[in-house]
């Protein structure tokens, strides 16, 4: 049946997506800080060939509202992480990839966020890629436009994907009870059709045995 094939499938897809935790996916980093609280600065750059090793070191880069320049306050690379400036001394934790140099996921986890966080925030990955007979140097780095604000305040974005949760599962299981009373009711008619068949063959049956006898009542006429 077309439609609880579908149903089976969405539902597999979800649960492969929720298998796949390991493989590599560009999300945007949240925007909105809490002051006081903590705050993921969120920065991921994905191999575009998976399969091909790499090595990459990572540099944060900020701007203060209102300032003109971009100053370097975090950088990861083998010999792991320093905090390069004072605003952000003993504040800046590393959620980013973790024991490998091939680096994906460069994500910050600001301590302890004040209002003066706020302001511009770009991540650089200078990532070398080692081909069989040459290495490959790329510079890929991603903007994020941070705001702080004294309580949360929830995003359209999180709001509209609970609405989209809950109008999907409700679809999903009116979905399965219409397929079920279909199913029922198909089945029913199956049966209901099978006796008719019956009645219909005992019918014929008597039908046929009454019309010996009236051929014989006839000839007796
Ligand atoms: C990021 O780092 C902070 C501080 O070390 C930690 O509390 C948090 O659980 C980490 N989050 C992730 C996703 O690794
Ligand atoms: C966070 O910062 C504020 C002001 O800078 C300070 O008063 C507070 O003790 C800090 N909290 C933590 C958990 O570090
Ligand atoms: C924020 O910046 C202002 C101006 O530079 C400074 O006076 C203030 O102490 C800073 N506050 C914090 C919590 O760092």
């Amino acid at each position: 049946m077309a439609a609880s094939d579908l149903l089976l499938l969405s539902l597999l897809c979800m649960l492969f997506v929720n298998q796949c935790h390991g493989a590599c996916a560009e999300v945007d980093s949240d925007t909105e800080a809490v002051a006081g609280r903590g705050f993921k600065l969120g920065c991921i750059s994905c191999k575009r060939r998976s399969e091909v090793d790499g090595a990459a070191t990572v540099e944060w880069y900020f701007r203060a509202k209102g300032e003109a320049d971009f100053v370097r306050i975090y950088t990861y690379n083998e010999d792991g992480p320093t905090i390069e400036h004072d605003h952000f001394m003993d504040r800046v934790d590393w959620n980013g990839s973790k024991r490998s140099n091939d680096i994906q996921d460069a994500s910050i986890y600001l301590l302890n966020v004040t209002f003066n966080d706020t302001g511009t925030y770009r991540c650089f990955f200078n990532r070398i890629l080692f081909y069989e007979n040459y290495e490959y140097n790329t510079v890929v780095s991603k903007v994020v436009h941070l705001s702080v604000v004294a309580k949360a305040t929830r995003g359209t974005a999180s709001i509209v994907s609970e609405v989209m949760m809950y109008v999907s599962i409700i679809g999903l299981q009116l979905w399965l009870l219409i397929e079920m009373i279909y199913c029922y009711r198909k089945i029913a008619a199956a049966g209901e059709e099978a006796l008719r068949e019956a009645a219909n063959a005992e019918y014929l049956a008597i039908a046929s045995e009454s019309k010996d006898n009236c051929a014989g009542v006839q000839v007796g006429e």
